[in-house]
């Protein structure tokens, strides 16, 4: 990171313009201390990347961005380009996501509508289904003493349970969750992302399918609750209820399963805090929340200027785009004391990693349950898990999401819990 004098486009006193890149790979490799650097001596800072675009690193900063959706929009424009506001640069997802790209008044009835489904309670509700997937797939390993932490558990537990929900057939989840995992875990560069990246089609269109089989032949499902649903009074179109049916694959699959990894190799890494967390499970309900706030699994958010507006003292202008990085965020010294550290009974434990204001995380609920439930399998069932320290695979970019790719492990063998093998 360089600095130089105040930017002259704003010509803001105090602004610091930095060369930084969310995209490059020094980022993906030690995004902690770039943004500390910047953080230190310049809470919000420009830089010219991809057009331009103002980095918000703070704690307080990300508040004031993210809780006003009319001046710091999520939707469409063509400020910086075309494409997905909440990206930098912009690029095209090929449908309007709903409703992360919705704003103010006519983003809450739909955003209400998904809080209602995935509820505390409804998420609660869902908790044996997390318990007989983390089981299942457990067991289809737990015999051989030797797993791959990401691919045998971590990717497909949380897509099973998310994807049953909906009502999506056993058929699908894992080539889903696998899909969605080797897109953020491999370069654009490699097979492995351009067989994910053929994929996505076929994601979309089985959204398209499962909307429109639901509308005919409603089930006892999520899918079936989103496509006869009413939004402010009005019937839900078969269009609005794909894009959520997609939105939430999307969003709810490789980001509960990277938690997952993270979690997993931290305690691979950090013996004692493994054995703490054995000794006294009651802890689980921390520990979760210091495993969000330091490896969170959404790395940044995107938004757009609709209006002048200053944000920590500096001035930006309608049409600038912002980058809210939810790792500095959590990283703040001024929120966390001692944040570098991973302090397994953090509290209290503000962190971002679910986001906040208008679009926080909808399923945050559920990607507790699931997590806990998959974490207390784990460390139940294969306590003395060891992963291969030169096998483990981080993303190969930290622009949008974290997590391990891969994470091979051997363990000592154990008994199935159920008989059915797939
Ligand atoms: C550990 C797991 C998860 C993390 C860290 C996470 C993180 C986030 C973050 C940071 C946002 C805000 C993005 C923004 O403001 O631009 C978000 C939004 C969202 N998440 Fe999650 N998420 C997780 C799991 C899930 C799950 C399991 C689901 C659903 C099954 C889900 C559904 C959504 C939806 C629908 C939104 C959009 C909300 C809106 O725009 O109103 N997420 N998530």
């Amino acid at each position: 990171v360089t600095g130089s004098e105040p930017r002259s486009r704003a010509g803001d006193k105090g602004t610091l313009e930095v060369d930084f890149d969310h995209h490059s790979p020094a980022f993906a490799e030690g995004a902690e201390a770039l943004l500390a650097e910047i953080r230190h001596r310049c809470p919000v800072a420009w830089t010219s990347r991809y057009g331009g675009y103002w980095l918000v690193t703070t704690s307080a900063g990300a508040h004031l961005v993210m809780r006003d959706d009319l001046v710091f929009s999520s939707g469409r424009n063509s400020y910086g380009g075309d494409g997905l506001g909440k990206a930098i640069p912009k690029f095209d997802p090929g449908i309007l996501m709903i409703p992360g790209e919705l704003d103010g008044p006519v983003h809450r009835p739909y955003m209400k509508l998904i809080a209602q489904l995935l509820s505390p309670s409804r998420a609660e509700a869902l908790q044996p289904v997390a318990r007989k997937w983390a089981t299942h797939f457990l067991d289809q390993v737990i015999e051989t003493g030797a797993c791959d932490l990401m691919y045998d558990y971590a990717v497909p537990v949380p897509g099973a349970v998310a994807l049953e929900w909906l009502g999506f057939p056993p058929d699908d989840w894992r080539p889903m969750a696998q899909t969605l995992h080797d897109f953020a875990g491999y370069a654009a560069d490699t097979p492995q992302f351009a067989s994910a990246l053929a994929a996505f089609p076929r994601i979309f269109s089985r959204c398209q399918e499962q909307v429109e089989d639901r509308i005919r032949h409603p089930q006892e499902d999520a899918t079936t609750e989103i496509a006869t649903s009413q939004v402010a009074g009005i019937p839900m179109s078969e269009q609005d209820a794909v894009s959520i049916v997609f939105t939430l694959v999307l969003a709810g699959l490789d980001t509960t399963s990277s938690l997952v990894g993270s979690a997993l190799v931290h305690l691979h890494r950090h013996t004692e805090d493994r054995r703490r967390l054995i000794e006294d499970p009651d802890l689980l309900d921390l520990a979760t929340e210091e495993f969000l706030r330091l490896y969170p699994p959404a790395t940044n958010s995107a938004r757009t200027v609709m209006a002048d507006t200053d944000v920590c003292g500096v001035q930006l202008h309608k049409g600038d785009r912002v980058l809210v990085s939810w790792v500095s965020a959590n990283h703040d010294e001024d929120t966390f004391s001692d944040a570098n550290r991973f302090v397994l009974d953090r509290f209290p434990n503000p962190h971002h990693s679910f986001g906040l204001g208008p679009h926080r995380c909808l399923g945050s609920h559920l990607a507790r349950v699931v997590f806990k439930e998959m974490l207390t399998q784990a460390l139940a069932r294969i306590p003395d898990y060891v992963i291969a320290d030169e096998q483990v695979v981080a993303y190969p970019s930290r622009a949008i999401a974290t997590g391990w790719t891969t994470a091979p492990a051997t363990f000592t063998p154990g008994s199935r819990l159920t008989t059915a093998k797939t």
